[in-house]
């Protein structure tokens, strides 16, 4: 005779909805009754990395000036940037920092607003800041889309840069890229009017897919003035020339020399 079936505890059917999903190479929400649905896929994933004892002093000493907690609460920005003029630049992924902080150096009136997931990066750049006595920086570390989500209130953007984001090559990974229709629907409300996005890639199929996404939304307009055709034929604005306050760095060099390209976009916001 069988057994009649078991039923499941709530936790158990969390356990294996957190299972299915993970298998299914996507990540849950770990607790609440909403779980049960697979979260947003992630633009990231956590990479190993040893934080070095010099991105360790840096946390630990100057951690406390310049590190934002991620909260659900809008960003108070001049408390959190003291007494500078109101002018918030957000950059998304800045790896190690470097083009962050050369950016910050030469924009002294502007104040960025960086995130970045990856701890050793967080600790370098830190240190490029003591090193560097650069003042105009304040940085999260969490999911920079949870923070446009609760932390920045509309509006209140004169710039967003997004350089060299994870171009996740896998066809079956394209999902996990940051460039996308909801994204930019998520970003936009958060731009003043007027404000600027500028994206760099050295990817040339994402660098086609930000154009196209950018292109078709209404609400921004491509700043440059050569033409570009997209891949079903039409023919849009194109790449922009790089700003001169986007450095080149050493590894976009690199690749340079290679022969390999890179591709800017710069829009504003209505
Ligand atoms: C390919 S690296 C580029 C780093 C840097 N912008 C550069 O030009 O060298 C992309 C970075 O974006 C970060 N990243 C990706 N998605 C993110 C997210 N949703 N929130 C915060 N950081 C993210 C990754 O951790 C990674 O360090």
């Amino acid at each position: 005779m069988t057994q009649p079936k078991k039923e499941k505890t709530p936790a158990e059917i969390l356990e294996l909805a957190a299972e299915t999903t993970r298998l299914a190479g996507e990540e849950v929400a770990s607790t609440s009754a909403v779980s049960l649905w697979p979260r947003r896929i992630k633009s990231f994933v956590m990479r190993a990395g040893r934080t070095t004892s010099g991105q360790q002093k840096a946390l630990d000493e100057l951690g406390p000036q310049f590190l934002l907690p991620f909260s659900k609460e809008p960003i108070q920005w001049r408390e959190a940037f003291a007494n500078l003029p109101p002018k918030y630049i957000l950059e998304i992924g800045f790896g190690m920092g470097e083009t962050t902080a050369h950016i910050a150096k030469i924009r002294p009136d502007d104040n960025f607003l960086a995130i970045e997931v990856h701890e050793p990066g967080v600790g370098a750049l830190l240190k490029r800041i003591g090193e560097e006595s650069i003042h105009n920086i304040r940085i999260i570390r969490h999911d920079a889309v949870e923070v446009i989500e609760y932390m920045l209130g509309d509006a209140s953007l004169d710039g967003f840069h997004l350089f060299f984001p994870d171009p996740w090559h896998k066809k079956k990974h394209n999902k996990r890229r940051l460039v996308q229709p909801g994204f930019i629907e998520k970003i936009l409300p958060k731009l003043k009017s007027g404000a600027y996005i500028h994206m760099a890639t050295d990817w040339e199929e994402y660098a086609y897919q930000m154009l196209e996404v950018l292109s078709q939304n209404p609400q921004i307009k491509n700043t440059s003035t050569k033409l570009e055709r997209l891949e079903d034929g039409r023919e849009v604005l194109g790449f922009a020339t790089r700003p001169a306050y986007r450095p080149i760095t050493k590894f976009e060099n690199r690749g340079l020399k290679l022969g390999h390209g890179v591709w800017d976009l710069m829009f504003v916001k209505l």
